[in-house]
């Protein structure tokens, strides 16, 4: 799926989200890119409820990784929520791991990956998020 959405609450973008994660498979990686309070970790929670990942997403506590289990057809598959905000450096960003979980058979959804440039072809999957106005945001999905 791609195009462009304008949300007007926080309900309509998990909505769209769900409407996107239907299409997502194992390995896909997920980029989300837009300013802070965007609504990047909202859509995040409408794909993993497409995913019946039972954990509450918890925010805004700092996490680089979170991990939710859920099911696709009847299979275990996990959903990988990673933020980026607070990493300085591409050589901070190898020490995690992130390359080798980018390529495991996961949902890879990753908020200021865009902060990365080496790691662009890595995405599969590019949705950004703008802040047009109180309670609004136009979403695009490449
Ligand atoms: N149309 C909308 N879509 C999404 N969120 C909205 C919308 N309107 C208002 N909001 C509010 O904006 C905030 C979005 O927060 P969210 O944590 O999803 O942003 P974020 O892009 O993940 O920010 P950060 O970069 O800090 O992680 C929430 O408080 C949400 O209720
Ligand atoms: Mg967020």
């Amino acid at each position: 799926m791609t195009g462009e959405f304008l949300s007007r609450s926080a309900e309509e973008t998990r909505e769209y989200a769900r409407r996107f994660a239907v299409g997502l498979r194992p390995g896909d990686a997920v980029c989300l890119t837009g300013p802070l309070g965007a609504g990047k970790t909202e859509f995040m929670r409408g794909i993993t409820e497409v995913f019946g990942c039972d954990s509450q997403l918890s925010s805004p506590t700092f996490s680089l990784l979170n991990i939710y289990e859920g099911s696709m057809k009847g299979q275990v598959l996990e959903v990988h929520h990673f933020d980026l905000y607070r990493l300085e450096s591409e050589k901070e960003l190898e020490a995690t791991g992130f390359e080798e979980y980018l390529s495991g058979p996961f949902i890879s959804v990753v908020e200021w990956g865009e902060k990365f440039p080496s790691y662009a072809d890595r995405f599969t999957r590019r949705v950004t998020f703008c802040i047009a106005g109180e309670g609004v945001r136009k979403i695009t999905i490449m």
